[in-house]
C-alpha cells in the first residue's frame, strides 16, 4: 500500500469523515467489538448508572451496554460530526426514550460539571488524545467519588506491526499507560489483557493483544 493510503486509513480511524468514515465505522465496530464488550463488562454496571464514553465511534454496541443493568444512562461523546450522527440514528430508539444522549466536543475539554457519572469508559481513543494528562484529569473531575474509569487500547506490540499506525498514532503498552495515570490522582484497580484473532484494515489475520485498566476516583 502506498504512503498516502495508509496515511488516509490513520486519518479515518482518527476522526470518521464522509461516505469511508461510515464504512469505517461499521468495520471499526465489528474488529473492535470484544474491546468494547471487555471494557463494559470491567465497569461493573449497576442499576441507574449514569455512564459516559469518549469516542464511541457509531455505538453499535449500546444495545449490550443497556443489557448489563436496569435504568441505564447513557452518554456519548464524539469529536467527528459524522461518528455523532450515526450513532443517534443507530440508536435513536434510546435517544427518543432518553436513556442515551450524544454530543460533540473537542477532545480535551469534557462539557459536563463536575462528579456527573459512576462510570466511564473509552476504546481504541488514547493514541489519538492530544493531551493525555489534561484529559485523564477531566475524565477525573467528572467522575463521582469511587466511580470507575476504564480504558482499553490494543498493545504497542501489536499495532506497531500494522503499517497505517506510524501516522497519527501514539501507541502504548501497559507500562507507558501506568506512567500515564500515575501522573494523576487515579488509583488503578486492575489490569486485564486478552489476546484475540483479527483481520486487520489492510487485510490480514493476526493475534491482537489488548488491555483494558480499570482505574478508581
Ligand atoms: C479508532 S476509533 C474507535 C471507535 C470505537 N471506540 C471502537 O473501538 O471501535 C476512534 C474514535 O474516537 C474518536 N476520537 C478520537 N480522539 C478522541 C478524543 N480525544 N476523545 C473522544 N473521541 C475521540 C474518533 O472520532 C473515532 O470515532
Amino acid at each position: 500500500m502506498k504512503q498516502e493510503e495508509l496515511q488516509a486509513i490513520a486519518s479515518q480511524l482518527k476522526h470518521p469523515t464522509g461516505e469511508k468514515g461510515i464504512e469505517m465505522a461499521n468495520m471499526m465496530n465489528e474488529t473492535n467489538i470484544n474491546m468494547t464488550k471487555h471494557s463494559i463488562q470491567n465497569l461493573n454496571i449497576s442499576k441507574e448508572n449514569k455512564i459516559l464514553e469518549l469516542g464511541h465511534g457509531n455505538a453499535g454496541h449500546l444495545e449490550f451496554l443497556m443489557e448489563q443493568a436496569e435504568n441505564l444512562k447513557y452518554y456519548g461523546l464524539e469529536m467527528s460530526e459524522l461518528m455523532f450522527q450515526e450513532a443517534r440514528q443507530i440508536n435513536r430508539n434510546f435517544v427518543s426514550q432518553k436513556q442515551a444522549f450524544f454530543s460533540l466536543y473537542d477532545g480535551n475539554k469534557i462539557p459536563f460539571e463536575d462528579e456527573s457519572f459512576d462510570k466511564i469508559f473509552t476504546v481504541n481513543t488514547i493514541y489519538f488524545w492530544q493531551k493525555p494528562e489534561e484529559l485523564l484529569s477531566e475524565i477525573y473531575r467528572v467522575l463521582n467519588p469511587n466511580g470507575n474509569f476504564c480504558v482499553t487500547f490494543a498493545q504497542e506490540d501489536f499495532m506497531k506491526q500494522l503499517p497505517f499506525t506510524q501516522f497519527e498514532f501514539e501507541l502504548y503498552n501497559t507500562e507507558k499507560a501506568q506512567k500515564l495515570i500515575e501522573k494523576t490522582a487515579f488509583k488503578i484497580v486492575y489490569i486485564e489483557s486478552q489476546t484475540e484473532q483479527v483481520k486487520s484494515k489492510t487485510g490480514e489475520f493476526a493475534d491482537r493483544v489488548f488491555t483494558t485498566i480499570v482505574l478508581e476516583k
